[in-house]
């Protein structure tokens, strides 16, 4: 595996001292020990539950060259290959800052309350298609995923692409400075972690605190769909920006003419220049409008937009994302559609949308959980779905969780199946349920773990491709 830092670079860049390193180089970085790449440098972060420091033994047997370690823990640690620093997580914002600054690649980052890692894996596959591409993970998208991201950028990368989130204000301040990306991207607006926010213009002007760390000549794409956009887009005329907005609405770069297709979905992009068709792999509005914000921000850094659009056309969604999952008899499969991964009244209304256009020869069969961190009006936003769900057109509603109960008392109760406070009460039940022909959507917070009840329906009836 290439180098991607000399010991020494990770000394000075962490402001550390090496000891016991017998290594010159590290090939990759990692914070969990259970995941060490043999030549990696292990980063012992402490969390709410564990502490990195407890683990460096098992990263070094597991094949850590180095351990960058608070120093208040490295007696403790003798004999072991260690940097020492005096905080093991600011170690890291050194080595990520360092990363940055030794990089040509031209850099994308991507918030907002909804989307973004839909958003962010669009953007890879785009990039991919266009040059060498570093993106984020999963959603390594805090305080620790950032920079662990950032600091994982080969030096040879000519994209970069980093979600960026927040829960609370002035998260997202710093590590827009730490990714200095040269356009900044905002999803949406939503009420998404409303616990800790008095309002949804609250949310907004967090989101915003992406345009502080972009450079002069830099680029703000916002989408257009959603109550906040002036706030937003005044914000990063404020910050000095260029603006580009996108959406269905009137917006610079307009999506009209959205229809399912066989595979996917097709819209028309019109504004700044473009007049093209979109092909998407994936069904619903807010993934085309995705897809628009992908190949626009990916045009920004210089990406080619056919290069850009053929790659597109073939990107499935996401894991727990929207995924379609053909399973059983292949002349007559269940359907699944599996958003178990993440919901909020936004996210959960785009889904049902979905499946209300998705035609199937047997029934239609809804799971739905909790939608998590909804703050005071959670039964409000739970029991607000109902006329969703009803144009969703479900035979059957399973409900799962103590918030979704609510929305369960103001179905019909013929078209309630089931009612359950965990997803292991439901799972049997839903399992019987289900039949050839059928199509099923799951979806709530990853915390109601409806994923668990997706991997044993896929258990049970097999896939196909
Ligand atoms: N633009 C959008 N508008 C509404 N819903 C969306 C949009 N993009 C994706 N979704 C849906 O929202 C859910 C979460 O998507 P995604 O994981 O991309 O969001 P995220 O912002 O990365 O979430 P997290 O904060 O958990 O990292 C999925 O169910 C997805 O289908
Ligand atoms: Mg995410």
């Amino acid at each position: 595996m290439a180098a991607l830092y000399r010991i020494d670079e990770i000394a000075a860049a962490s402001g550390g001292v090496a000891r016991d390193v017998a290594a010159d180089t590290v090939s990759a970085i990692s914070i969990d020990s259970r995941e060490i790449a043999p030549g990696a440098l292990f980063v012992a972060i402490k969390g709410e539950n564990f502490d990195g420091h407890d683990f460096v033994s098992k990263a070094v047997e597991a094949g850590a060259v180095a351990a960058l370690v608070s120093r208040d823990r490295a007696d403790a640690l003798s004999g072991l290959p260690l940097i020492i620093v005096e905080d093991a997580l600011d170690g890291l914002y050194g080595l990520a800052a360092f990363s940055r600054s030794r990089s040509k690649a031209r850099i994308i980052a991507v918030t907002g309350s909804v989307g973004k890692t839909s958003t962010k894996e669009a953007l890879r596959v785009a990039l991919e298609a266009n040059g060498r591409t570093h993106a984020s993970i999963k959603s390594f998208n805090n305080h620790w995923g950032v920079p662990l991201m950032l600091a994982r950028m080969p030096a040879d990368t000519e994209f970069g692409v980093f979600e960026i989130g927040m829960s609370a204000a002035g998260e997202i301040t710093p590590l827009s400075k730490l990714v200095r990306p040269h356009v900044a991207m905002v999803t949406t607006v939503a009420p998404a972690h409303l616990e800790f926010f008095p309002s949804e213009a609250a949310i907004a002007d967090a989101k915003a605190e992406i345009f502080s760390g972009v450079g002069p000549g830099g680029l703000a794409i916002i989408g257009r769909d959603h109550g906040h956009v002036e706030r937003l887009v005044g914000a990063a005329e404020a910050a000095r920006l260029a603006t580009l907005t996108y959406g269905f609405a009137d917006a610079d770069v307009r999506i009209s003419d959205y229809r399912a297709t066989r595979s996917g979905a097709e819209g028309h992009v019109e504004g700044d220049g473009l007049s093209l068709d979109l092909s998407i792999a994936t069904v619903g509005r807010h993934m085309m409008a995705n897809g628009v914000a992908a190949l626009l921000a990916a045009r920004a850094v210089g990406g080619d937009v056919q290069k850009s659009l053929a790659a597109l056309a073939s990107h499935g969604a996401p894991e727990g994302r929207g995924a379609a999952i053909l399973l059983g008899e292949r002349s007559n499969p269940i359907r699944l559609i599996d958003e178990s991964y993440n919901a909020n009244p936004t996210s959960m209304r785009a889904a049902l949308e979905v499946f209300a256009q998705m035609t199937t020869p047997g029934r239609r069969i809804l799971v739905l959980g909790d939608m998590r961190e909804l703050g005071t009006a959670s039964a409000d936003y739970h029991a607000g779905l109902a006329d969703a769900v009803r144009a969703a057109k479900p035979d059957l509603v399973f409900v799962v969780g103590e918030h979704m109960a609510g929305l369960g008392e103001v179905l019909p109760d013929g078209l309630v199946a089931g009612r359950a406070q965990a997803v292991d009460e439901i799972a049997e039940a839903v399992l019987e349920t289900l039949a050839p022909g059928d199509s099923v959507m799951l979806k709530g917070s990853n915390g109601m773990r409806l994923g668990a009840l997706v991997a044993r329906i896929r258990d049970r009836f097999g896939e196909k491709e």
